[in-house]
């Protein structure tokens, strides 16, 4: 496997049973991603993109076929191996940011550091700077509900950003958002890729997103149906 491949998904399946029939979440899926690459993952509702995400990320055991994640056999994992290697190698942006609540924006982006042990001052150097990225270091001390949707997706970002993880993964980041503030959201996600080379994929329904240059995998009834530059 190349070395640049952060993501390899080889013939994978995975079914959930409804009723008499089978439904075919992902139907013989393959497909790779190369470090820096910014890669949207495109279909309606239905079509398998959650289901994608998931298994990438190994939030769901898959049927058959095989992932690789920045080197890590993922389909071969045991749960306890897979939370460790989701801390160190994956960053989840959400729909509904899921900020914690009761923990400052600053906080929030700490939490993934606290969690890796990394000590106080440094998690709130490093917590800060990545607010300042993010475009939202004059919230810092603001507590989620003080926040616009926007805003609380960039708190979101600047946590996922925080490990530095080798992939950033986001299902549907900007679904919460009005159209103007989704696209200042993924205009974040371009200069992410562009100046700071992350890696990211992002799953979304919706097509104005779309802009040149853009790599957009496309799915449709659990089937990978295209992969094209836009
Ligand atoms: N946990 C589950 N149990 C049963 N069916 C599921 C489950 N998760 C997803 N599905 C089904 O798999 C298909 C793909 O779902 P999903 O990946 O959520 O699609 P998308 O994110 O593109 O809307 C849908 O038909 C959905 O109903
Ligand atoms: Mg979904």
């Amino acid at each position: 496997m190349d070395h640049e491949e952060v993501v390899v998904c080889k013939d994978v399946v995975k079914e959930y049973p409804s009723g008499s029939l089978v439904i075919k979440a992902l139907d013989n899926i393959s497909f790779s991603v190369q470090k820096g690459e910014f890669v949207i993952i495109l279909g309606k509702s239905g079509s398998g993109k959650s289901t994608l995400l998931s298994a990438i990320t190994g939030l769901i055991d898959v049927d058959s076929g095989d992932i690789w994640v920045n080197g890590h056999h993922i389909t071969d994992m045991s749960e306890d191996d897979l939370a460790r290697f989701r801390r160190k190698n994956v960053g989840i942006i959400f729909q509904f940011f899921n900020l914690h609540e009761a923990l400052s924006a600053v906080e929030n982006v700490e939490l993934p550091l606290f969690i890796a042990g990394i000590p106080k001052a440094e998690r709130r150097k490093r917590a800060e700077e990545l607010l300042e990225i993010v475009g939202i270091a004059h919230r810092k001390d603001h507590w989620p509900y003080e926040l616009s949707g926007g805003e609380k997706q960039r708190v979101g970002i600047a946590r996922a950003l925080a490990p530095d993880p080798a992939i950033i993964v986001a299902d549907e980041p900007t679904g919460d958002l009005d159209s103007e503030t989704g696209a200042q959201i993924m205009e974040l996600f371009e200069k992410l890729n562009k100046e700071l080379g992350k890696t990211l994929i992002i799953v979304t329904h919706d097509e104005t997103l779309i802009r040149p240059g853009m790599r957009v995998l496309r799915m449709q009834d659990g089937k990978l149906v295209q992969d094209h530059i836009a």
